[in-house]
């Protein structure tokens, strides 16, 4: 079951072809314009064929429900292989990203936003192909579920700021989403989370990601950059398009890593934002000098002084030059004062 729906597997007659049957909530309102928009949208995301989207085989409606026959995939969902507990190796978080990054290039070639990417809508077959699933679906489902709240459906976790605000939506939300669920595949959990649905679609809006390299160390040097340029707030400093994405991590070097320099966690952030520009974003100049303008405003950073999570990440980080620097502060001290 998911927020939508219910999904079974099901055996479709006379075909004797296994599917997967998902079966959306029953209409809270029902009327000729709610169906309609139903058959233009379902019409739309049936008509995607590629090889890392899940197919839809058929849809439809039956009293107050409606359904979509998909493509059976036998294997397993992104959430579940998170949980695991070893951790994803880079390669196959490299090779899970590109297939979403295809899926998604097809998809908006044809104007078609997926709206919901999350581990749980991307199906990992026994062959190691991926999938995303419920393309376009949370659009049909909160178009044709007017809810009296005018709550956004979707989930808070991956959504972007734009659609958090509840703003207009283009092919860059998706590209967001992705940047978290990389994130995620990396650090085994997305960077915002929170107590209730509110608080984390403020922090999507406001807050700046802590690198995943302080979630785990060895991470690559230009899959970090990468993760941070998908998660730009702003969508002028984000990727424009899944192929521009796609080139990156088509250059990822595993073996390059991020440096960690002894300086202050603030200045590795400014470092890492340095990079980040120079090393992605310079073939668009014009981007960049629009980017820096519009980081101030931004929201909140990372490494303001007043933040507690701040100096607990520098303290967990620096410990050492921390500890090194104060033994050479105290021997200097007793130095100074055994000389008078
Ligand atoms: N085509 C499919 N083939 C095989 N298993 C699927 C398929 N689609 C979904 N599933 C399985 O069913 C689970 C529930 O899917 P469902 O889409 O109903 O919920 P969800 O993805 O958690 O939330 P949402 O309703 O927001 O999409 C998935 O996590 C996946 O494990
Ligand atoms: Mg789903």
């Amino acid at each position: 079951m998911g927020g939508m729906g219910v999904i079974y597997k099901a055996m479709q007659e006379p075909l004797n072809r296994i599917v997967a049957l998902k079966v959306l909530l029953p209409l809270t309102s029902r009327n000729e314009e709610s169906s309609k928009r139903f058959e233009l949208e379902a019409k739309a995301i049936s008509l995607l064929q590629h090889q890392n989207i899940v197919n839809i085989y058929e849809y439809g409606e039956e009293g107050e429900y409606r359904f979509f026959a998909m493509q059976f995939v036998d294997g397993e969902d992104l959430a579940k292989k998170i949980q695991r507990r070893k951790n994803m190796s880079y390669t196959e978080i490299i090779d899970i990203s590109k297939q979403i990054c295809r899926g998604l290039r097809y998809a908006h070639s044809k104007s078609v936003i997926h709206r919901d990417i999350k581990p749980q809508n991307v199906l990992i077959d026994k062959g190691g192909v991926a999938l995303l699933s419920d393309f376009g679906i949370a659009k049909i489902f909160s178009s044709t579920h007017l809810t009296l709240t005018g709550v956004t459906v979707g989930t808070p976790e991956y959504m972007s700021p734009e659609q958090a605000e509840g703003r207009t939506l283009d092919q860059q939300t998706d590209i967001y989403s992705l940047g978290i669920m990389m994130y995620e595949m990396v650090a085994r959990e997305p960077p915002f989370t929170g107590e209730n649905p509110v608080s984390i679609a403020y922090k999507q809006v406001h807050e700046t990601p802590i690198p995943p390299s302080v979630r785990r160390k060895d991470i690559p040097k230009r899959l970090e950059l990468i993760i941070l340029k998908a998660l730009k707030k702003e969508k002028r400093d984000r990727y424009g398009s899944a192929e521009e994405m796609l080139e990156h991590l088509d250059s990822v070097d595993l073996d390059e890593r991020v440096e960690r320099p002894t300086l202050s966690f603030t200045n590795r952030r400014e470092e890492t934002e340095h990079v980040l520009d120079k090393r992605i974003t310079d073939r668009r100049s014009g981007d960049r000098r629009r980017g820096r303008a519009g980081r101030g405003a931004s929201g909140r950073s990372a490494g303001s002084l007043l933040d507690l999570e701040y100096w607990i990440e520098m303290v967990r980080s620096q410990w050492l030059a921390l500890l090194l620097g104060g033994g050479v502060g105290i021997a200097f001290i007793a130095h100074l004062l055994l000389m008078h």
